[in-house]
């Protein structure tokens, strides 16, 4: 049977890391994940309670696509709590995870052929989707100096119709502050372009407070998540935030493509807005095993590293040791039993020298991980 060229989409390198320490794991060895990007507890407790009183006491049928309108107003009211933003429950949609709303934005907003840029290193999604849709992603080397994410400079010329950002970032878990984030907006609507803001790590963050693309203007998509913060990766369940007149454009959009995102998940996620405290009980421990890492990973020999401002990730720039980023996480994988992320997923040129190391697991995972890649690399020499 034939296919489309623009299904011939990248596989994500850290799947197969996954499967080659579910591998190892299936021949008696135990590994330590520090590949994965998502938290290893579950949904906070009232989440739960909800769900199996849903599934006694609601039918649990299609909801109305643009989502439960309890949960669309209850996160309204979180960027009242976490920003001080007045936001219209009415712009909110919630989606199958933020994967379903960068199809929902990337359709709305771009038409075939259109270039939009995102910052390298950067979520891997974003250029596969792009690409399947028939856009063209548009990568933008960021540099150390700007702590890899993209400023005004770097889109001059680019002839974009959209700019896609993450803060705080995967791979690298930096953070663009108030200025950066109003500059980047700014340059991006003088070329005309449409800013997306991806802040699914908000609410992981060790020193400053993350800014919200809303907190500049009101002519942004912001999309976010259950999965990172809420601790609910397998529940599919995000959002996004779009201006009035693109309500109805969505919501068309989301009728069509999946009727509405998984109802129970829904039930959950509104649950979920109100176990804030249980949630920063997991943001200690993340806290705990960052100042860990940072302290480890350079004993270790991985000693280029930046602060991450939030996230569960640290990226390593490991020129140092290798020009093969994957092989050295297969031979780290082999030699200690840790597994890590090659840089390829997230930069395809300069990650063949970098790698992340994930620490959302428990702090005893963590300390373990440590002392394994300390002593493969006192090994290795
Ligand atoms: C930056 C970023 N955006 C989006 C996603 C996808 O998340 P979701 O589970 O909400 O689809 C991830 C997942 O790791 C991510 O790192």
């Amino acid at each position: 049977m034939r296919n489309s060229s623009r299904s011939n989409v990248d596989p994500f390198i850290v799947m197969d890391v996954m499967e080659s320490a579910r591998q190892a794991e299936e021949s008696g060895r135990q590994i330590i994940h520090m590949e994965v990007g998502q938290p290893s507890t579950g949904a906070p407790q009232a989440a739960r309670n909800a769900v199996a009183d849903a599934l006694e006491n609601n039918s649990l049928g299609y909801t109305v696509a643009l989502g439960l309108p309890a949960l669309r107003q209850r996160i309204a009211k979180l960027y009242g709590e976490w920003y001080d933003v007045d936001l219209n429950p009415e712009r909110v949609v919630v989606t199958p995870g933020s994967s379903g709303a960068f199809l929902l934005s990337f359709t709305a907003l771009f038409d075939s052929g259109d270039r939009v840029g995102i910052g390298a290193p950067g979520y891997p999604s974003y250029r596969q989707i792009l690409k399947a849709l028939g856009l063209t992603p548009v990568d933008i080397e960021t540099a150390a100096e700007n702590r890899l994410q993209p400023v005004p400079t770097d889109l001059s010329g680019l002839d974009l119709a959209g700019l896609m950002v993450a803060s705080p970032n995967n791979p690298t878990g930096t953070m663009l502050d108030h200025a950066a984030m109003g500059d980047l907006i700014a340059a991006t609507q003088d070329q005309g372009a449409a800013f997306i803001s991806d802040e699914i790590y908000h609410g992981l963050e060790y020193e400053a407070k993350a800014v919200t693309a809303l907190e500049l203007t009101d002519d942004c998509y912001v999309i976010n998540s259950f999965s990172k913060f809420f601790s609910m990766t397998g529940w599919r369940a995000g959002w996004m935030v779009v201006p009035e007149d693109h309500v109805r454009v969505i919501e068309r959009l989301a009728q069509n493509m999946f009727i509405c995102a998984p109802h129970v998940s829904q039930v959950a996620a509104l649950a979920a807005l109100d176990c804030q405290d249980e949630m920063r009980e997991n943001l200690a421990v993340y806290a705990r095993n960052r100042q860990l890492m940072m302290e480890g990973l350079p004993k270790a020999g991985f000693d280029k590293i930046a602060p991450p401002d939030g996230a569960f990730y640290i990226y390593a720039d490991v020129s140092n040791l290798t020009t093969d980023s994957r092989r050295l996480a297969a031979e780290i994988l082999d030699g200690a039993g840790v597994a890590v992320t090659p840089g390829l997923d997230f930069d395809p040129l300069r990650g063949a020298t970098t790698l992340r190391f994930s620490y959302a697991r428990s702090t005893e995972d963590i300390t373990e991980g440590l002392s394994r890649l300390t002593a493969f690399m006192a090994a290795r020499g």
